[in-house]
């Protein structure tokens, strides 16, 4: 049994209408299907925009999806609400790109981790200080440092205590929406070894967003793909670094040159923005920026299929040209 089953979760957003216009919506997330093994890393990326953290946020509970299920430990958190969802809370925790922003400025480190021992244990005071102290060792830093203020650390530091205060109620699952991206390169490398060595400790798996494949290729075991609110491609990590089917996929990658029919290195650049959710593009909504575009792909919306080896899977209609590249 997966520890997380996402089903054909939509989270649309209404947007205000004209007087005489029909109510509109985003499509943030529109119809997205996958399942996290426990203690596994499934790295989620695509460019800004593309509903990454809308997912995210909806399978912590602070969006209100209008389609589909998730379930967490066979347990259909969807439907929870109140009481036993307080409860169930304690299974997944979310860690933030900017940990400065989660973290209130005006009280400690240590009654910021409090809150959550508060809120989730019946631990007494000695028993929340020691917790504070092992929590803040997890993450490399020292005991000491939990009576000072967010203001006192760096970016790197302020990531530490925002996994140490997700790690607190010991989480099945912690979401982390892009925790790297706001920092600098060295420090990035340091925060996802950590991520990894804390996997490692105590099998908590992660779902962990990025809008860059490269970061996200060296902490999972699984990849999504995500363009305009749905899966275009997913399967095992390095399978999808090393041999993107979609040409979404493969545009991501483009640092890394293909190879097309005439044998020649090939880069594709994606240009353009990735369009509006409200309206999106006919068919295939990425055959307006899409290399190998054909009218089927204006015509209908391709389904994911398996590609390659088993539990790698691609949308697109030109999958077959793809896969001889
Ligand atoms: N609260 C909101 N109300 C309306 N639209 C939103 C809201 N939050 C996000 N969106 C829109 O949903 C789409 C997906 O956004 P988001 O999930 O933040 O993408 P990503 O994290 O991949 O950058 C975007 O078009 C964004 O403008
Ligand atoms: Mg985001």
């Amino acid at each position: 049994m997966p520890l997380l089953e996402v089903e054909n979760l939509k989270v649309w957003y209404p947007v205000k209408a004209g007087w005489f216009k029909a109510r509109q919506h985003v499509r943030a997330v529109d119809g997205v299907s996958f399942e996290i093994q426990a203690g596994k890393t499934m790295g989620l990326v695509g460019e800004s925009g593309c509903g990454k953290s809308t997912l995210g946020r909806a399978l912590v509970k602070l969006e209100e999806p209008c389609g589909g299920s998730f379930k967490i430990n066979d347990v259909d958190l969807s439907e929870l609400s109140g009481k036993e969802l307080r409860g169930a809370r304690k299974s997944f925790q979310m860690i933030f790109q900017d940990p400065y922003g989660s973290l209130n400025p005006r009280i400690s480190i240590f009654s910021a981790i409090d809150e959550v021992l508060q809120l989730h244990t019946d631990f007494d005071k000695k028993q929340r200080v020691d917790r504070v102290a092992e929590l803040l060792d997890m993450v490399g830093l020292e005991a000491d440092i939990m009576y000072r203020y967010p203001h006192q650390f760096s970016g790197g530091q302020r990531q530490r205590i925002g996994i140490a205060r997700a790690l607190a109620v010991e989480p099945d699952i912690i979401i982390a929406d892009e925790p790297v991206s706001a920092l600098d390169v060295s420090v990035q490398a340091q925060i996802i070894n950590l991520l990894i060595k804390i996997q490692e400790k105590t099998g908590t798996a992660f779902l962990f967003i990025a809008h860059d494949l490269a970061v996200v290729e060296h902490i999972s075991k699984n990849i999504l793909v995500m363009y305009l609110g749905r899966i275009v491609e997913s399967g095992p990590a390095k399978e999808v670094c090393a041999s993107p089917v979609h040409p979404y996929t493969q545009a991501l990658l483009s640092a890394i040159p293909t190879i097309d029919q005439d044998g020649k290195r090939k880069r594709i650049i994606l240009e353009g923005d990735v369009p509006s959710p409200i309206n999106p593009p006919s068919g295939c909504a990425f055959h307006p920026r899409c290399p190998l575009a054909t009218d089927i792909c204006k015509q209908n919306i391709p389904k994911l299929e398996s590609v390659l080896s088993r539990g790698h899977q691609s949308a697109c209609f030109h999958n077959e040209e793809s896969r001889q590249k």
